[in-house]
């Protein structure tokens, strides 16, 4: 009955995707002066502008009818009160519960969370504080200048991206970010810092991460050729849910700052994976961070779903993947501060909805997650976009402008918005040759030149975007901007049925790494290989002979 109903609303979607103007955007400007006003929403700070999309009356309704037979309001329900809705792991997804105030209260299945979630986040302040007022030192007894912060993906990319988006120059450490396991990297991060004067967090939810936990054990020789050995501990803190390889590892209880297993690595950047921000930005400014994302969660839970922020965004997404066959997103964000976000964005995005099967295991019989990049403007604009206005397959995108910045330099912004806004602008009305003919004709251009080149500097136009403004770009608004693409997340797993928290896809290769490694000290495959990997171990023997151990 049920897979019945959202079949059929399936069907309807389809059936309004295959009409010939399924794609046109610019005639439903002309229709309707109001439609900024009508296809826009407002939650907390963010402002999502959706009416440079096809979505008529008609696909939006189809969409909610669909988002209604799907049970989005079932999903978020089950997600807030803790249940498994990552049940291929057991788990529940309670981010939620890390940025929730003291009142809020949160299960998992029947276990409250929110008092060990409290002690964590009261020791991470009490760390924090301690540590900026000289009352923790360095081994020397001297104040700590810089955090480096060791960890991949959710546990890198997250607070990395928050860092460079809020660093200013009045805080109060420097932060650093190491996640390849590529020596090179260690080798500049290395020449960057004084180990006298660097905390070390360790941060990995698994503790296991082979990466992580060999530039943890560099980092840790470096510290103690330093510091020696009993130095080198004053000068680390581990992050992560595995207490007992934290202390395997060698750092102290009141070192480790932990988290549960509900806590998926890319949604962890609330957790006590985020203290490297408090630790850089300053208390006060993780805790606008963690309040700005409960803001964002309250309307998630509360809104009605055709004004709710993430199942807008979650519903164009099915649009533009399902209806309309467009595989890739672009994210463009108007400010250099949110350089990191499209890399957080394509681990938070692809990892979870990467997925072939649905939530059963039967293959899904539908596209899901399309791929994700970006960069900022107007950067993008002398790369990629190109690609974007005239290439054959449109590539929707999300632009992300700030109205104020925290700089005095009107000149330049005005510029960088003007750059943002003309960008969606072009890819929404594009040029006709009419308008193209007309401007070089006007330029004097000869008739044979301007029909060789009229196609070439023809631009389509009804090409989607979706724009979201912020008033100003600080924890609190970042705070938002960031839940209300991890709800936008959640929702799309329930509309294509899949789960969005696991992530079984990135073990194959870790395994298969743990086979070669071995083969590499040895200089020659051991186990069967396709001919290719068999061929390349061989090569890099010869080409490396001392890479063997
Ligand atoms: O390999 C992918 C992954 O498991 C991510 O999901 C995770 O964010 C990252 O590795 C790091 O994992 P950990 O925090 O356990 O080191």
């Amino acid at each position: 009955m049920e897979i019945n109903a959202s079949e059929a609303a399936w069907a309807a979607l389809m059936a309004l995707a295959a009409r010939p103007d399924a794609t046109a955007i610019r005639p439903l400007f002309a229709a309707d002066p109001n439609r900024f006003a009508r296809f826009s929403h407002q939650a907390g700070d963010v402002l999502l502008d959706f009416s440079k999309t096809a979505l008529s009356d008609e696909v939006l309704k189809a969409l909610l009818a669909l988002a209604e037979a799907r049970d989005v309001v079932g999903f978020r329900a089950r997600l807030f009160a803790g249940a498994s809705v990552n049940a291929t792991e057991g788990r529940a997804a309670l981010h939620m519960a890390l940025r929730a105030a003291p009142e809020d209260q949160f299960r998992a299945g029947t276990e409250d969370v929110m008092p060990e979630v409290l002690a964590v986040r009261a020791r991470m302040e009490a760390f924090t504080r301690a540590l900026h007022e000289g009352c923790i030192l360095t081994a020397k007894g001297e104040r700590f200048t810089d955090v480096l912060n060791i960890g991949i993906g959710g546990s890198d990319l997250g607070p990395a991206m928050v860092a460079r988006a809020l660093w200013t120059d009045k805080a109060p450490l420097h932060g650093h970010y190491l996640a390849n396991v590529d020596g090179h990297a260690w080798t500049e991060m290395q020449a960057r810092l004084d180990p006298t004067r660097t905390l070390v967090l360790v941060a990995s939810k698994t503790f296991t991460t082979q990466e992580t936990m060999a530039n943890a054990g560099l980092a840790r020789e470096w510290l103690s050729a330093a510091l020696g050995e009993a130095g080198a501990a004053q000068h680390m803190a581990a992050l992560s849910t595995n207490l007992a390889a934290t202390s395997a590892f060698g750092i102290p209880p009141e070192r480790v700052f932990g988290f549960r297993d509900w806590v998926g690595g890319r949604f962890s950047l609330w957790s006590a994976i985020g203290l490297s921000l408090a630790l850089t930005l300053g208390w006060d400014a993780f805790a606008r961070l963690l309040a700005g994302a409960r803001v964002m969660d309250q309307h998630f839970r509360d809104a009605p779903l055709a004004q709710n922020l993430p199942v807008l965004l979650a519903l164009v997404e099915v649009w533009h993947v399902n209806g309309l066959g467009y595989p890739s997103r672009a994210v463009l964000p108007y400010d250099e501060r949110l350089a990191r976000l499209p890399a957080h964005l394509q681990q938070l995005e692809m990892e979870s909805l990467g997925k072939r099967v649905a939530v059963s295991g039967a293959a899904l019989n539908r596209d899901s997650g399309p791929v994700v990049f970006g960069e900022p403007g107007t950067n993008a604009q002398h790369s990629f976009l190109q690609l974007l206005h005239q290439g054959t397959t449109p590539v929707p995108v999300d632009f992300i402008l700030v109205a104020r910045p925290d700089h005095t330099h009107a000149d330049s912004h005005r510029k960088l918005l003007a750059n943002g806004l003309a960008q969606a602008e072009a890819l929404l009305m594009g040029k006709d040759e009419a308008a193209v003919t007309a401007e070089m004709r006007a330029a004097g251009v000869h008739e044979a030149d301007i029909a060789r080149l009229l196609s070439h500097r023809v631009f389509p136009g009804d090409r989607p975007s979706v724009t979201m403004l912020l008033p100003q770009l600080d924890a609190f608004t970042l705070g938002q901007l960031v839940a209300l693409y991890e709800h936008k997340v959640a929702v799309l797993g329930a509309l294509w049925g899949i789960n969005p928290f696991d992530q079984w896809g990135v073990e194959l290769g870790k395994q298969l790494a743990n086979v070669i490694l071995p083969e590499l000290n040895a200089g020659a495959p051991q186990r069967p290989h396709d001919g290719s990997t068999a061929g390349l171990i061989g090569k890099l023997a010869a080409l490396w002979p001392e890479g063997r151990a």
